[in-house]
């Protein structure tokens, strides 16, 4: 290893900043910056808990001759966690490195690490071992409400690898630490760059085959106390280089711990709407018509669900998903799911949960969800109570009664056709609870087939 710009304990000259302002400085300074100006670059330091969840999942793999490497740097959140050993430590952003060469940090450098990726760069040889640890940006580059919704951040307006470059800069970090073969990287970075599958397949590309995850423990992106919006899971995860690497289906079966939780989220567990209720926007050659008059907005996945899945009676190319009768149950079902399944980090990126199985063979859920969805739904013209689909369904309804111990939802639906008004408290009950219950019903289910 050559001594060019790697810096060791002792060579740092001690801060003459008081240690509560660094420790902000550190850790919490881009919370005052509003969402735009955290630009395109991630500027979301890491709190102190997660550097320390990072530290002790990778410390048992740190050796005496380790380099420790942390490339997305910001104002050096990580660059105390291993104290003892020779560090690099870059990043893009002048004023952050500014700073840590003014608090005590003089080989801190200003670069761009996506760009010219090699040892070589750092002066570094082929044996030495090397451990890539952070938080480096993430953010999907193609993404268009961030391009140009309220929150638009900057363009980014550099290079990268072209060997490296993927939609999002955190999997373009992946794989510039596979390009240096690191050793070791401990890093925090979405869970849907492993869960998702065509992001696991288009994004991490050869990482997957270089890398296997060692451990991986799951937290709300809440823990960040700037990120505004809907939680979704972010994991700190441990990747060993290992010529095996890892597949989809390794990850399917990974038992991921839950931070500050003794639960585990295996993702095979969970059976999701994907290839059972479609959630995009038809093709050039699909059907664009609904034959009801019902169309639901297209959707990525739960937390997207939420926030944009709303119902319409009218089609807006690219945007909207025509709903057939024959599958409304289905989309009632969404449409209830959407209402009552709570707000929860861990299936924030997945499709929403189903048990298809259950959503086919129970009448009565699917009702429920039918007239659930209908009520709340009254500004719709296709849900009028004189409208063709609701005089069909009231008929159907007239030979069926509920199961004891349920709410009477079909006498309640024919007093609601009838302009009556009616209460439907212990049909929301009913949905709220069934929903709530879900995927433990789901882990159930699986342990016990
Ligand atoms: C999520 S912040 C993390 C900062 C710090 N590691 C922490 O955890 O608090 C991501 C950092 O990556 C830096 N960054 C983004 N793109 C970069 C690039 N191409 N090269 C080097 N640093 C980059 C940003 O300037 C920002 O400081």
């Amino acid at each position: 290893m050559s001594s060019q710009a790697i810096h060791k304990k002792d060579e740092r000259p001690n801060s003459k900043l008081d240690e509560q302002l660094l420790l902000y400085k550190k850790h919490f300074s881009t919370n005052e910056l509003p969402d735009y100006l955290k630009s395109n670059l991630g500027k979301y330091y890491t709190p102190p808990l997660l550097v320390n969840l990072v530290r002790e999942l990778v410390l048992p793999y740190v050796r005496p001759d380790s380099v420790v490497l942390d490339l997305a740097a910001g104002c050096g959140a990580f660059l105390d966690a291993f104290p003892d050993n020779a560090s690099i430590i870059r990043d893009i952003d002048i004023e952050a490195i500014n700073f840590l060469k003014a608090v005590g940090y003089p080989y801190a450098m200003l670069d761009n690490s996506l760009l010219n990726v090699s040892r070589n760069k750092y002066g570094l040889h082929n044996h030495d071992h090397l451990v890539c640890i952070g938080n480096p940006p993430y953010n999907d580059i193609t993404s268009l409400n961030k391009r140009l919704g309220i929150n638009a951040k900057r363009d980014i307006n550099f290079e990268l690898d072209s060997d490296i470059r993927s939609n999002d800069l955190g999997t373009s970090f992946l794989r510039a630490f596979g390009k240096l073969g690191a050793d070791i990287i401990c890093v925090l970075h979405p869970l849907s760059y492993l869960i998702k599958e065509s992001n696991y397949h288009n994004r991490l590309k050869n990482f997957t085959k270089d890398y296997r995850l060692q451990e991986g423990v799951i937290f709300s992106s809440n823990e960040f106390s700037d990120t505004q919006g809907t939680p979704f899971p972010i994991v700190a995860a441990l990747y060993i280089k290992d010529f095996m690497g890892m597949d989809y289906e390794f990850i399917k079966q990974f038992k991921f711990k839950i931070l500050n939780s003794d639960e585990v989220f295996v993702l095979s567990t969970y059976e999701t709407t994907d290839g059972y209720i479609s959630k995009y926007a038809p093709t050039r050659h699909q059907v664009k018509s609904s034959d009801i008059g019902l169309y639901m907005h297209n959707f990525r996945d739960l937390n997207s669900l939420k926030s944009i899945g709303n119902l319409s009676d009218k089609y807006q190319e690219g945007v909207f998903l025509p709903v057939q009768a024959k599958e409304l149950y289905k989309y009632a079902y969404l449409n209830a799911l959407r209402r009552y399944f709570p707000k929860d980090f861990r299936w924030g990126n997945l499709s929403p949960l189903v048990i298809r199985k259950q959503l086919g063979s129970d009448s009565f859920l699917r009702d429920a969800c039918i007239i659930d969805t209908i009520v709340n739904n009254q500004r719709l013209d296709c849900f009028k109570p004189n409208s063709p689909i609701v005089i069909k369904l009231l008929a159907d309804y007239q030979t069926k009664t509920a199961p004891a111990n349920q709410p009477d939802i079909y006498g309640k639906f024919a007093l609601f056709c009838n302009q009556e008004t009616v209460l439907w408290r212990e049909l929301e009950e009913f949905l709220k609870e069934y929903f709530i219950n879900l995927p433990a019903l789901m882990k159930q289910r699986k342990e016990q087939a």
